[in-house]
C-alpha cells in the first residue's frame, strides 16, 4: 500500500512541479514561427496548453502583442477544459497582416466577467452575413459568398474594389464502372459528377476567422444520361481570415465506391474567372514550376513577334501589368492581331513525383502545342487579366500527391476556369480493388498459414476501401490586378507550409498537459550516453526523412505513410510482401515523431509528422460502414489486411496536432468516428481467427472481449479527448473512463488478464469467458503496450487526479513485471508471462514504474532492457548507425540503406529514448542523482 502512496504522490509532485514552473511566466506566453518569419501572413490559426488551475474558463481573456506590446487582433476559445473547470488548452485566430512579426506574446488575464472574451485591437474585423441561402463572408480584402443548396460552393468571390475574380467553385468528378485492357473499352460506363450541397454552416463566433463548412456529395451532372448514384460525400472547410485575401480550404472525401465498378478518373474543383474586362493580352496564365519557378503566359502574346511593339510593352506582358495604350505601340502590331493566334487552354499533369508536363492550344479541336516541363511543380496557378484581376488556386503538396494537374481553360473567352485535379483526368482511373485474388484463402486455417509466409493476414471482404478517406489542402488568392511572379513564388511557398505558430517546447511540457512522459533534450541528462541516444534519435528521424523522399512514398492515397520492414536481397521496403508493406503506424511512429517535436520544436519533424496525421487518420482508418471507427493493419495496400482495430485509428496519434493547430477541425472529427469503434467491435471480432475455439464468444455491446491495449486504449484515447474538449459526448466519456478506473482494477490480475470482457454502454469492465470466477488469468501480449496505452494513461491520470489507487496500481504492476524476471511474474502470478519480445519498447514501462515510485533500481533495469534487448525488432548501441549507398545495376536509383532498421524498431528506440531520458534520467543514473535515489 505504500507503494500505492508513493505513487500518488509521485503524481502530485509532477503536476505542482510543473505548476510552480508556470506560475511565474504562465500569463504571458510566447509563440514564434515553425519556419522562421513568413513573407506573408494571411491569418493564421494555433493553440497553446495552460497549466490546471491557472486560467478560470469562465473568466480568461486573452490579448496577443508583439515587439514593444503593440496589440494585433486575436480571437480566441477554449479547446479543453482540466477537470476543475480551468483551461488546459486555447485556440487563437490572428488576422491578416501586411508583414508577420517575428514572435507574437499571448496574454492570459483572469479577467471577473463572465466568459471568454473576444478581444481585438484595432483592425478589420470579419463581416458575417448569413441568410437562408447563403453565408458571405467578408474579410475587408475579398467578400466571399457559400450557397446552402444547389452544386456551386463558392458561388463568388470578390476583391475589396468590388471585383468579381472568382465564381462558381464546384467540385467535379469523373468515374469509370472499369478500366479498359488492351483499349478494349467496350462495356465501360463514363460518368461524369457536380457536387450537390446538402448544407453550409459557419462558426458562431467569427472576429478574426471565420470557418465556412460545406458538406455534400457528387451527383451525376444534369445533363448526363448516365445514372448512377450520388456518391463520394464531401466536407469542404473554409478558413477565412480578418484583413486576407487568402481562403485556405480543407477538402475531405470519404471513398463510399464498389472498388470493382468505381473506378475515380478525376477529382477536382474548379473556379470561373471572369475576364471580359481586359484585352486577350492583358490576361495572364501563371503556373508554378519547379524551385520556385513561374510560367509566363499571356492569352495573347506580344513578345517575339517578328514585329516588336515595343519594350514597355513586351516587358508589361511578362510583368502581368497593363501594356500602354495601343496608340504607343509600334505600328503594324496592333492591327495584325487578329493574325496571332490566342491560347485558350493550359495544362500540367503532375503524373509522377519526378516529372511534369505543360502544354496549351489555341482551342478544342486542335492540337496541343509542348511547353518544357519539370521536376515538380509548386502547386500553384493563376488566371486574371492586368485590370480585372483573377484568381490563384494552390494545392499543398501538389507533387506529393501525384497524380495531380492543372487546367487552365478558356483564357481567350469572356470567362476563363482554373480546375485543380486531386486526382488527374490524365492518369490511370484509380485502382482500389485487391492486388491479388485472395490465393484460395477461404479459411482462418489457410488464412493463417498464409500470414506465416508472407506476414499477410487475408481475409475476402475485408480489404475494402468502403470507408477510407482522404484530405486535402488547398488555398484560394484573390487579386485585383495579375500579381508579379515573386509574389506568386511566395503564395507557392505559403501554401506548401502554411506559416505554423508554435510555443516554445519548455512551455508545453511545463504546463502538464500533453503528457508527462516527454522533456527537453539535456533536461534530465547532459552524459554522453544520453548524447549518444539523442544522436541516434535525430538519425532515425533524418533516415525516415531521406527515405520517404528516395523511396518516393508519395501519390494521392501513399503520402504520409512510411514503410514497415526492409529486404536486404533487393535492397528495397517491402513494398509487395503482404504485412510488411504500409506502415500503418505500427508500433506508433507517429508518437515517437510527435514527441520529438514536442521536446525540440524542430520545423522538418512538425511537418513529417503531420504528413502522418493527415494519412493515418484518414486513409488507414475507416470513416463509413461497419468498420467506422477502425482501423487497418499494416500491409501492401493501406486498407488490405483484415485485421481492423482502433490501435491504427487512435487519436493519441493525432492529439498533439490536434491541439497545437486551435483543434483542427477535421482531425476533431476522426475523434468522434473512434467513439463509434464502441458498434464496430459488435461486427468485428479482432481476435476471430487466434482465439482458442473452445471459447464461446458471441460480441454484445454489454461484454465486449477486448484487449486492453489494442482495443481499449484507442477509443479511451478518443474518451480523454472528447472529455478534455468538452464534446457532445463529453459527460459520457468521462463517465466511461470513471467507470473503468473503478472495474478494472478488480480483475484479479488487472492488466496483467490481457483481455477481458468490456461494457461499453458503461465502460465496466467484467473478467473474461475463460475465468468468470475471476480467479486470475495470465494473458500478457508484447502487442497490448505499444499502440499509446502508456501515453494515454499517463495524460489520463495526469488529467483526472482522483483515478482511483488500485488502478494506477495496476497500471504499474504492469509495467513492472513485464520486464521482470520469469521468477518475479511466478512469484506475483503463479506464473510467468511466457517469452515476451520488445524487451526496449518496453522498457519506457520500466522507467514509468521507476518515475512513479522512485525507483533507482528500476530506473537502471529500464536502461539495461533499453540498451541490451538483444531481439530483431531492437536497436542497440553496436549497430551501425550509419546508411550505405547502394547504386549502380544493383538497383534501380541510387539509395541509402540501413538494413538493419525496421520500423518497428525505429518507432520504439525513439518511444524508449525519450520517455526513458524525460522519466528517470540518462543510462548513467537516475535523474539528478548516481543511483543513489531509491527505496
Ligand atoms: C466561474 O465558475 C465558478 C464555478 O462555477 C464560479 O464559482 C465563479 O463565480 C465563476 N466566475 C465567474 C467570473 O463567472
Ligand atoms: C482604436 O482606435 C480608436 C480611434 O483611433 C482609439 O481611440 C482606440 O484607443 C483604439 N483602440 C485600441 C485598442 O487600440
Ligand atoms: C449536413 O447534412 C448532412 C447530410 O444530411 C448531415 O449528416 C449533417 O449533420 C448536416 N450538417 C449540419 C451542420 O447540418
Ligand atoms: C446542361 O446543358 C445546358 C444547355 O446546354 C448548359 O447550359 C448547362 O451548363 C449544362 N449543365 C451542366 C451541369 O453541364
Ligand atoms: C517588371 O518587373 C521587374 C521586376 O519586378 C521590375 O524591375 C520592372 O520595373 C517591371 N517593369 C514593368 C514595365 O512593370
Ligand atoms: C521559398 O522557399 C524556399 C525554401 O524555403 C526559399 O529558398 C525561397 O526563397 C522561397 N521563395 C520565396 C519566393 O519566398
Amino acid at each position: 500500500m505504500w507503494k500505492a502512496a508513493l505513487a500518488l504522490l509521485g503524481l502530485g509532485q509532477l503536476s505542482s512541479l510543473a505548476t510552480a514552473q508556470v506560475q511565474s511566466s504562465g500569463n504571458a506566453v510566447k509563440v514564434k514561427w515553425l519556419e522562421g518569419t513568413p513573407m506573408l501572413n494571411s491569418g493564421t490559426t494555433f493553440g497553446l496548453p495552460w497549466a490546471r488551475g491557472q486560467h478560470p474558463s469562465n473568466g480568461t481573456t486573452f490579448t496577443a502583442s508583439y515587439g514593444t506590446g503593440d496589440q494585433v487582433q486575436l480571437q480566441s476559445w477554449i479547446t479543453a477544459y482540466w477537470p476543475d473547470g480551468s483551461i488546459k488548452w486555447s485556440g487563437h485566430a490572428i488576422s491578416g497582416a501586411e508583414t508577420a512579426h517575428d514572435e507574437y506574446t499571448v496574454t492570459a488575464s483572469n479577467a471577473s466577467s463572465a466568459g471568454i472574451r473576444r478581444r481585438a485591437a484595432n483592425g478589420t474585423s470579419i463581416q458575417v452575413t448569413e441568410t437562408s441561402d447563403s453565408v458571405i463572408v467578408d474579410t475587408g480584402k475579398i467578400s466571399a459568398s457559400f450557397p446552402k443548396s444547389g452544386s456551386v460552393l463558392v458561388s463568388s468571390i470578390k476583391t475589396s474594389t468590388g471585383k468579381t475574380v472568382g465564381r462558381n467553385g464546384r467540385l467535379i468528378l469523373r468515374s469509370q464502372s472499369g478500366v479498359s485492357e488492351d483499349g478494349d473499352a467496350s462495356g465501360i460506363s463514363y460518368f461524369k459528377f457536380g457536387s450537390k450541397i446538402y448544407n453550409a454552416t459557419v462558426s458562431a463566433e467569427s472576429l478574426v476567422r471565420a470557418l465556412v463548412t460545406v458538406q455534400g456529395i457528387h451527383q451525376v451532372d444534369g445533363n448526363s444520361t448516365a445514372t448512377h448514384n450520388d456518391w463520394l460525400p464531401f466536407t469542404l472547410r473554409f478558413y477565412l481570415y480578418a484583413n486576407s485575401y487568402a481562403i485556405r480550404t480543407v477538402h475531405t472525401i470519404v471513398y463510399d465506391g464498389d472498388a470493382k465498378s468505381d473506378f475515380i478518373s478525376g477529382l477536382g474543383i474548379r473556379f470561373d474567372v471572369p475576364l471580359a474586362g481586359d484585352e486577350l493580352y492583358d490576361r495572364h496564365v501563371r503556373i508554378a514550376g519547379a524551385d520556385g519557378g513561374i510560367l509566363h503566359e499571356a492569352a495573347q502574346g506580344l513578345t517575339g513577334l517578328r514585329r516588336d511593339p515595343g519594350k514597355a510593352v513586351r516587358t508589361a506582358q511578362y510583368n502581368g501589368t497593363k501594356t500602354p495604350n495601343k496608340s504607343t505601340w509600334t505600328t503594324g502590331v496592333a492591327d495584325h492581331l487578329q493574325w496571332v493566334p490566342a491560347w485558350n487552354d493550359f495544362r500540367l499533369t503532375q503524373l509522377s513525383p519526378d516529372g511534369f508536363n505543360i502544354m496549351k492550344r489555341t482551342k478544342a479541336g486542335q492540337s496541343w502545342l509542348k511547353i518544357p516541363g519539370g521536376t515538380r511543380a509548386g502547386g500553384l496557378a493563376y488566371l486574371g487579366g492586368a485590370t480585372t484581376g483573377g484568381l490563384a488556386v494552390g494545392l499543398r503538396d501538389f507533387w506529393k500527391k501525384y497524380p495531380t494537374s492543372w487546367d487552365v481553360s478558356n483564357a481567350a473567352t469572356e470567362e476563363g476556369s482554373i480546375t485543380l485535379w486531386l486526382y488527374s483526368p490524365s492518369a490511370e482511373p484509380m485502382d482500389l480493388r485487391p492486388y491479388h485474388d485472395g490465393l484460395g484463402e477461404d479459411t482462418y486455417e489457410k488464412q493463417l498459414t498464409a500470414l506465416d509466409i508472407t506476414y499477410e493476414d487475408y481475409e475476402g471482404g475485408y480489404n475494402t476501401p468502403y470507408g477510407i478517406a482522404r484530405t486535402n489542402e488547398l488555398f484560394i488568392y484573390a487579386f485585383d490586378s495579375t500579381p508579379s511572379a515573386d509574389h506568386l513564388s511566395a503564395l507557392t511557398n505559403h501554401t506548401n507550409e502554411p506559416p505554423v505558430l508554435v510555443a516554445e517546447p519548455e512551455y508545453i511540457h511545463n504546463t502538464n498537459a500533453l503528457g508527462s512522459y516527454w522533456n527537453l533534450p539535456g533536461a534530465t541528462s547532459n552524459s554522453s550516453s544520453a548524447a549518444t541516444i539523442e544522436s541516434h534519435m535525430d538519425f532515425l528521424v533524418k533516415f525516415y526523412q531521406d527515405q520517404v523522399e528516395q523511396r518516393r512514398w508519395y501519390g494521392f492515397w501513399d503520402h504520409g505513410d512510411i514503410m514497415h520492414s526492409y529486404d536486404t536481397d533487393r535492397h528495397t521496403w517491402k513494398y509487395d510482401i503482404g504485412g510488411y508493406a504500409w506502415d500503418n503506424s505500427e508500433l506508433s511512429p507517429d508518437l515517437f515523431f510527435w514527441n520529438y517535436f514536442l521536446r525540440s520544436g524542430r520545423a522538418d519533424v512538425y511537418r513529417l509528422a503531420e504528413a502522418q496525421v493527415r494519412h493515418g487518420g484518414e486513409v488507414d482508418s475507416y470513416h463509413l460502414g461497419n468498420f467506422t471507427g477502425l482501423g487497418t493493419r499494416h500491409g501492401v495496400q493501406h486498407w488490405g489486411d483484415s485485421a481492423k482495430q482502433v490501435r491504427i485509428s487512435t487519436p493519441v496519434y493525432r492529439k498533439t496536432f490536434y491541439y497545437l493547430s486551435g483543434g483542427d477541425e477535421r482531425t476533431g472529427d476522426l475523434v468522434h468516428e473512434v467513439l463509434q469503434s464502441e458498434k464496430a467491435w459488435v461486427l468485428v471480432d479482432a481476435r476471430r481467427k487466434v482465439r482458442d475455439p473452445s471459447v464461446v464468444y458471441k460480441p454484445d455491446p454489454s461484454a465486449l472481449y477486448l484487449d486492453f491495449g489494442t482495443d481499449w486504449a484507442g477509443v479511451a484515447a478518443a474518451y480523454l479527448l472528447e472529455w478534455e474538449r468538452r464534446g457532445p459526448r463529453w459527460e459520457e466519456a468521462r463517465d466511461k473512463l470513471i467507470e473503468t478506473a473503478k472495474t478494472f482494477p478488480q480483475l484479479k490480475f488487472g492488466f496483467v488478464t490481457g483481455e477481458a470482457l468490456y461494457n461499453s454502454y458503461t465502460g465496466a469492465w467484467a473478467p473474461p469467458p475463460t475465468d468468470p470466477n475471476n480467479n486470475g488469468t495470465v494473458s500478457v501480449s508484447h502487442l497490448s503496450a505499444v499502440f499509446g496505452v502508456l501515453e494515454t494513461l499517463d495524460q489520463l491520470f495526469a488529467h483526472y487526479l482522483e483515478t482511483p489507487k488500485p488502478f494506477i496500481d495496476a497500471w504499474l504492476d504492469y509495467c513492472y513485471y513485464y520486464g521482470a524476471s520469469k521468477a518475479e511474474q511466478k512469484a506475483r502470478y503463479g506464473k510467468d508471462f511466457g517469452s515476451l519480445s520488445l524487451r526496449q519498447g518496453h522498457s519506457r514501462l520500466t522507467a514509468y514504474v521507476a518515475r512513479m515510485r522512485n525507483n533507482a533500481t528500476l530506473a537502471k533495469r529500464a536502461w539495461n532492457e533499453f540498451l541490451n534487448d538483444d531481439s530483431p525488432d531492437e536497436l542497440n548501441p553496436n549497430d551501425p548507425w550509419k546508411t550505405e549507398r547502394i547504386d549502380g545495376s544493383g538497383v534501380l536509383v541510387p539509395v541509402d540503406e540501413a538494413s538493419w532498421i525496421t520500423t518497428n524498431a525505429a518507432a520504439l528506440y525513439g518511444l524508449g529514448g525519450i520517455e526513458n531520458l524525460a522519466l528517470v534520467g540518462g543510462p548513467e543514473g537516475m535523474r539528478g542523482g548516481n543511483g543513489t535515489v531509491g527505496e
